[in-house]
């Protein structure tokens, strides 16, 4: 079997994602217990104690679950239609503890002047980040605030250095990805989040640039995450994996003995009421309970992983550089048997 380096993944003949790609240990590692793992990280000159990052979708990060996520040493970035925003614009209590807010991109000066002026991470939703209004909005807050913008999304580097020089300190990395998207469907956009990734990864190699990256969308479990940074993420994004949690927005409902919350695209229907043009899917998805039992799963994930890969750092575990495309078979073999 041929091992593959991250630049050889690259050069790959087709777009991989997530389960085409596995982690190859080949050393003895020196870590004794996953406890010795270190999973801190810098990100947008931020102390994290993993590097996760919450999507700022509607049913997935209210004020519960940013607050909580800080607590857990994550960052969540609140969504911009969230009925805490009045209150934290007055800057009250409950500007503490969250560090970053999404905006659109006709949200009015005042709104981002006052984040701004609380220090807040500034995260630009939108869904096609190579768009001249982004990259004007991105230009017009850096030049007339201190503050950290966070621009998206883009599926391939061809664009970067055009985000990095609008200002933009971090991108989100992935089109046609989410779980619940259906941009793909609609518009035939959109290539792997493996390929996505390391296309933006080596653009920024190459160019010598410094934006950071967050891998967005398409993680289903601490491997994923594991992969995505062992393949030159900074952070990860995550929507369905931190919703369906007591801290995601949103009733708990009863339908057929199970409990449920409701997960929905930024792009729905259930978003939008109007029928304009729709990229998002809303499905229901079994109640998981507290996400400090999400947050938890993925650091002992991830812990776990960087022991195989004998890797006391996350800088180590981008250093192994060692990877495997799998086989459909050879996934399927992965896959737990009933
Ligand atoms: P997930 O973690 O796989 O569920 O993906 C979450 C990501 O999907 C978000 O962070 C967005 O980048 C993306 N996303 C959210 N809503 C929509 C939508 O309505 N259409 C397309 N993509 C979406």
């Amino acid at each position: 079997m041929k091992i593959f380096s991250r630049e050889e993944l690259n050069e790959y003949s087709l777009s991989l994602t997530f389960d085409d790609i596995s982690l190859v240990p080949r050393e003895v590692s020196r870590i004794k217990s996953r406890t010795e793992a270190n999973t801190q990280a810098r990100f947008l000159g931020r102390q994290l104690a993993l590097p996760v990052t919450s999507s700022p979708m509607d049913t997935v990060t209210g004020i519960e679950m940013a607050k909580v996520l800080d607590e857990l040493g994550c960052l969540g970035i609140l969504n911009r239609f969230d009925s805490s925003l009045d209150k934290i614009l007055s800057g009250g209590e409950e500007a503490k503890g969250v560090h970053a807010v999404s905006i659109g991109i006709n949200t009015p000066d005042q709104i981002v002047e006052k984040l701004a002026s609380l220090g807040m991470i500034i995260c630009i939703d939108t869904a096609n980040a190579n768009n001249t209004k982004v990259l004007e909005k991105c230009e017009e807050i850096k030049n007339k605030y201190d503050v950290k913008v966070i621009v998206g999304n883009i599926a391939n580097g061809s664009t970067l250095e055009d985000l990095e020089n609008a200002g933009a300190d971090a991108v989100r990395i992935g089109i046609g990805g989410g779980s619940v998207c259906t941009t793909s469907i609609q518009t035939g956009i959109g290539i792997g989040q493996v390929s996505s990734i390391l296309d933006v990864y080596f653009a920024k190699k190459e160019k010598g640039l410094k934006i950071e990256l967050i891998a967005d969308g398409g993680i289903k479990n601490p491997g994923d995450i594991a992969k995505a940074l062992a393949l030159g993420a900074d952070v990860v994004m995550l929507g369905r994996m931190l919703a369906g949690t007591f801290e995601a927005p949103g009733e708990i409902i009863k339908y057929n003995d199970q409990l449920w919350k409701k997960y929905r695209g930024s792009a729905s229907f259930g978003v939008k009421m109007k029928n304009e043009f729709i990229e998002g899917e809303e499905t229901m998805i079994p109640y998981k309970g507290h996400v400090v039992n999400v947050i938890n799963a993925i650091s002992d994930g991830l812990r776990s992983a960087m022991s195989y890969m004998n890797s006391f750092t996350l800088e180590e575990l981008k250093s192994k550089n060692s990877f495997a495309v799998l086989s459909n078979s050879s996934f399927l073999e992965r896959l737990p048997k009933k």
